[in-house]
């Protein structure tokens, strides 16, 4: 339980802008960086926003000490359904385990734990490094590419064959083609907008965004459900991938998972997952042509290892790790989360009433100059030197929330990085600072990051 009678309790909230929240939503929504950091310059470590027809109360925070309050504290005192979510809830549907609460929560993690981590998780290594194989095979010298879209389609394939557990034929076409369109509809500031106001959410036909946004969803939502059928109707088609693992369990009053939370859970893994990872790794390629000396000394640590190098052994490697973490920190692809109050909370000093969303704010921890000194500069030397508390690094949030991929997506991603770095040699051809553009709730490079291909090796 919170403790409300602490003599230190001060009466009054948080600073923060005096402007219409709604007006600072618009603006964060245009330029969410840079009005975080302005708000952080004014008001300090922890801000303040009022209630508005369109919010409720919430609070922004960048000091580890109140990011371990809340990531220790009993979860039940904080709900992430509900109007915290209206986004997510939007695009994954409300049987989705980043909407859940409580012991439904608890209960769904627990289930679809297992394959995310330990043996099973390393298994899909062989996929991922196929996938990428499969891919850099498209690429010719002199070719320019633009590495987002790569890294996309390296970590949807992944996705649709480790989670889907569909690799190829016209099922697997036909759905990787819609969920392109569908996120790709997502992919600028202004598409993006009638996701986070409900008032923009109306079905007027395929011609507005919000009807094709549906319309897109609803034959997502029914090639899925085929793919159930199919496998439930044919138990010799059930894989090691995860859905014919969601096929298979039970829960502990030994029942199935419904369709309708299976679908939701593939739309879910499959949004943060594949965004998320895609974006990260379009961020690392960049930073490694951008600083060749990083380049380097990474290519220095991969041309060590021989064709019998384990996956494993890979994936712990010191710089290779040093490289995914730092491009986690400087660009998270995320740039908050979210807990609402269920009940009153005291956080540095300030007392928070229910209804209040509070949001660790993960891009402003990670700029924090005390933690991470030069914190604009990619010096992936930072995490060789010392290492950070889990409330002082935060790419996958924390507590009973943290991020359910986050052993797979490091995994993927010091896979998919060794794999082509061992093998292209690129020249950046955006080489100058790029910024993070919004590309539906997530941030990736602006661009998507221009390389010309100059080498290939067999
Ligand atoms: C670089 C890649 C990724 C990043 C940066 C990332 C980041 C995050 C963050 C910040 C959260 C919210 C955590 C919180 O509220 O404390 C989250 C939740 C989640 N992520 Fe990831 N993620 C990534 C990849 C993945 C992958 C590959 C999957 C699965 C295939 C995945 C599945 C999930 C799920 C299911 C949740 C909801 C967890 C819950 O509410 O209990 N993510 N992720």
């Amino acid at each position: 339980m919170t403790t409300l009678t602490s003599p230190q309790v001060k009466n009054k909230l948080p600073n923060g802008s005096k402007t219409h929240p709604a007006i600072i939503m618009a603006q964060a929504l245009i330029d969410q960086f840079g009005t975080l950091e302005k708000f952080q310059q004014k008001y300090g470590d922890i801000f303040y926003t009022p209630q508005s027809f369109l919010n409720p109360p919430y609070v922004i925070f960048s000091d580890p000490q109140a990011i371990e309050k809340v990531f220790t504290a009993d979860p039940n005192l904080f709900e992430v359904g509900k109007q915290t979510s209206l986004p997510v809830r939007v695009l994954l549907g409300d049987n989705s385990l980043a909407l859940m609460d409580g012991v439904p929560h608890q209960k769904r993690r627990k289930l679809l734990m297992p394959p995310f981590h330990g043996e099973r998780m390393k298994s899909y290594g062989q996929t991922m490094v196929d996938v990428t194989k499969e891919v850099i095979s498209q690429w010719q010298v002199g070719q320019t590419i633009c590495i987002r879209d790569y890294t996309q389609e390296i970590s949807l394939q992944v996705i649709l064959r480790t989670i889907f557990g569909i690799d190829e034929g016209a099922r697997f076409d036909r759905l990787k083609q819609v969920l392109i369109d569908w996120l790709d509809m997502l992919n600028s500031p202004t598409n993006s907008f009638f996701l986070f106001f409900p008032f923009l959410q109306k079905d007027l036909g395929a011609l507005t965004p919000w009807g094709k946004f549906l319309k897109q969803k609803r034959e997502i939502q029914s090639i899925l459900q085929a793919e159930i059928d199919r496998r439930r109707n044919n138990p010799d088609t059930l894989g090691k991938d995860i859905l014919s693992l969601m096929l298979s369990v039970r829960d502990e009053d030994g029942n199935p998972m419904k369709d309708i939370e299976i679908r939701d859970e593939l739309l879910t893994m499959l949004f943060a997952g594949h965004e998320t990872t895609a974006s990260s790794l379009a961020w690392a390629f960049y930073w490694l042509h951008y600083l060749p000396e990083v380049g380097q000394k990474l290519k220095s640590e991969l041309y060590s290892l021989d064709n019998s190098t384990d996956y494993n052994t890979i994936t712990k490697l010191p710089y290779l790790s040093a490289v995914v973490s730092e491009t986690l920190r400087i660009h998270p692809v995320v740039v908050f989360v979210g807990r609402r109050l269920k009940e009153p909370f005291e956080l540095m000093g300030y007392t928070f009433k229910a209804g209040t969303s509070l949001f660790p704010c993960i891009y402003l921890t990670h700029q924090r100059e005390d933690i991470y000194p030069e914190s604009k500069k990619f010096k992936p030397e930072r995490f060789l030197e010392r290492q950070f508390s889990p409330y002082e690094y935060i790419p996958f949030g924390g507590g009973n929330r943290r991020c359910l991929g986050y052993a797979f997506a490091l995994f993927e991603m010091k896979l998919v990085l060794a794999t082509i770095l061992s093998q292209v040699e690129f020249e950046l051809l955006d080489n100058r600072p790029l910024k993070p553009s919004r590309r539906g709730i997530t941030f990736t490079p602006e661009s998507g990051v221009k390389m010309k291909v100059t080498a290939i090796k067999n």
